[in-house]
């Protein structure tokens, strides 16, 4: 079966500015180069941010092999460490400007588009120490300064602009399940974090919509959906389903496309005594402030079950102890090296998702992909890695967003995470995600057989799907999460 996108389909991956820059000539430490400072036994062998995939140095070489994979589109993200030189004033850093003027071109004259995001996990840490980093509203205001800097200085050429990538990410990682620095737990704090963090986007795009010159200039945000999906039919399992989704998905997404805060889940926070701090100028900031573009980052869904009993407050528990429960369903699909599950047919759910609920809001797929530990041992006699699993995977999801786009979903473009492989915080080098592997002690950098294989999709945007797509037979459509 050959499956054909829509007209000017953007085919292309992803990464960050910390993930493969490497921290060269960085003024300033973010909150990963810290970390790693204190505690480098946190990550993976000891590999450090310090020693990301050399983009600063090699991003010639590496934009050329991302052309010859065919991508018309790459994101990456403007790191405020680098282009900034004081943090509270917002002077430049010639550097930093230098450097990514030439990305910038680079991707242009090889006729890539370049999509930039502006926080990608990646604070300064001297924010974190001076203010509480997102716990403090002031923050939120520096990043809005920075955002208009990178308008003003890029937007001549660059025309999609997100303000965050993934911010549920950095509440979680930061504020209760411990995998960010500072790795508190503190459910108050991190409902503030969450409302700050809508809070400067909105003052972001505010900018954008001032600075801005360019006509066909775009702002979004990138948010990872995980949808939830109850254990059983149950009026418990659902209800916990619908609280883990208002959460982990509704409130940035409410806030994003319509600008407005969940009011069941503030009703929820506020009875619970957690309720976020707010002004009403803010509100109407949020309100006027909405996204015009959207980036879906989509790995796994979220099985959920009730909770098990649990009396405490909101600032004692946290919501899944209090209101619901991960549920390891039994036979579900493992990408066991990530220990993630792969549920392609969640891509459907969403776009589903997004036309319902969402005005039909114009989004990408921003990041999709599959991390596996030790790819070398699918390399073949010639070096190239061999990485069917990954081609399977990809065939997978892009034909549920085939089939979502048929059914009127507003879905432009896909990005796999990522072009090169790159660094993965804590994680460092373990899984790797990219179309283009890379042997970090020599910085060698190899095509792998997807990436070959995506340029015969992207060139023609067609995809012949040669797999078995489970549950593509007696497909009905869910139309609502
Ligand atoms: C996502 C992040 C990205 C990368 C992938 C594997 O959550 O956005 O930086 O680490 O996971």
């Amino acid at each position: 079966m050959k499956l054909e996108f829509p007209k000017d389909f953007w085919w292309g991956a992803a990464t960050s500015g910390p993930q493969s820059e490497g921290r060269f000539n960085k003024q300033h430490a973010n909150m990963f180069d810290y970390w790693y400072e204190v505690e480098p036994e946190a990550f993976y062998k000891q590999v450090g941010p310090d020693t990301t995939s050399n983009f600063y140095n090699s991003f010639k070489e590496d934009i050329r092999l991302m052309k010859e994979i065919g991508l018309n589109s790459v994101r990456t993200s403007i790191q405020w460490t680098r282009l900034i030189d004081d943090l509270e004033t917002g002077t430049l850093n010639e550097d930093g400007v230098r450097f990514y003027n030439e990305v910038i071109d680079e991707f242009i004259a090889n006729g890539i588009r370049p999509v930039m995001n502006l926080h990608h996990f990646d604070l300064p840490v001297e924010l974190y120490h001076k203010y509480g980093g997102w716990e403090n509203k002031r923050v939120g205001e520096l990043f809005a300064n920075f955002a208009e800097q990178c308008f003003k200085l890029f937007s001549d050429r660059v025309t999609d602009w997100f303000t965050f990538n993934e911010p549920m990410v950095i509440v979680e990682g930061e504020y209760l399940m411990q995998f960010h620095y500072p790795k508190i737990v503190d459910g108050p704090k991190a409902v503030q974090v969450a409302y700050n963090l809508v809070l400067a986007s909105a003052k972001a795009i505010q900018k954008f919509r001032e600075v801005n010159t360019n006509p066909k200039g775009r702002i979004g945000t990138i948010l990872n959906l995980t949808p939830p999906y109850p254990a059983t039919d149950s009026p418990e399992d659902k209800k916990a389903s619908h609280i883990a989704n208002l959460w982990l998905n509704r409130l940035f997404m409410d806030s994003a496309v319509h600008g407005e805060l969940p009011e069941e889940l503030a009703a929820l926070f506020d009875s619970e005594g957690v309720l976020w701090e707010s002004t009403p100028e803010e509100l109407a900031i949020i309100k006027e402030n909405v996204i015009d573009v959207l980036g879906i980052n989509f790995y796994h869904p979220h099985r959920v079950e009730r909770p098990e009993f649990s009396s405490n407050s909101l600032a004692i528990d946290w919501l899944p102890t209090k209101f619901w429960k991960d549920y390891d369903m039994p036979g579900r699909r493992m990408n066991h090296d990530k220990g993630w599950e792969i549920y392609p047919k969640a891509v459907y759910d969403i776009g589903m998702d997004i036309k319902e609920n969402y005005n039909n809001i114009e989004w990408f797929m921003s990041e999709n992909g599959m991390g596996v530990s030790r790819e070398e041992r699918w390399m073949n006699a010639d070096g190239v890695i061999e990485d069917d699993y990954r081609i399977s995977f990809i065939q997978e999801h892009l034909y549920w967003l085939h089939k979502v786009i048929e059914d009127g979903s507003n879905c432009f473009g896909y990005h796999l995470w990522t072009p090169i492989d790159c660094w993965s915080w804590a994680n460092a080098y373990r899984n790797r995600y990219g179309f283009i592997s890379n042997n970090i002690h020599t910085q060698i950098k190899t095509i792998k057989k997807s990436g070959y294989w995506f340029k015969g999709v992207a060139d023609t945007n067609t995809m012949e799907l040669t797999i078995h797509v489970e549950g593509a037979e007696n497909f009905k459509p869910v139309t609502s999460l």
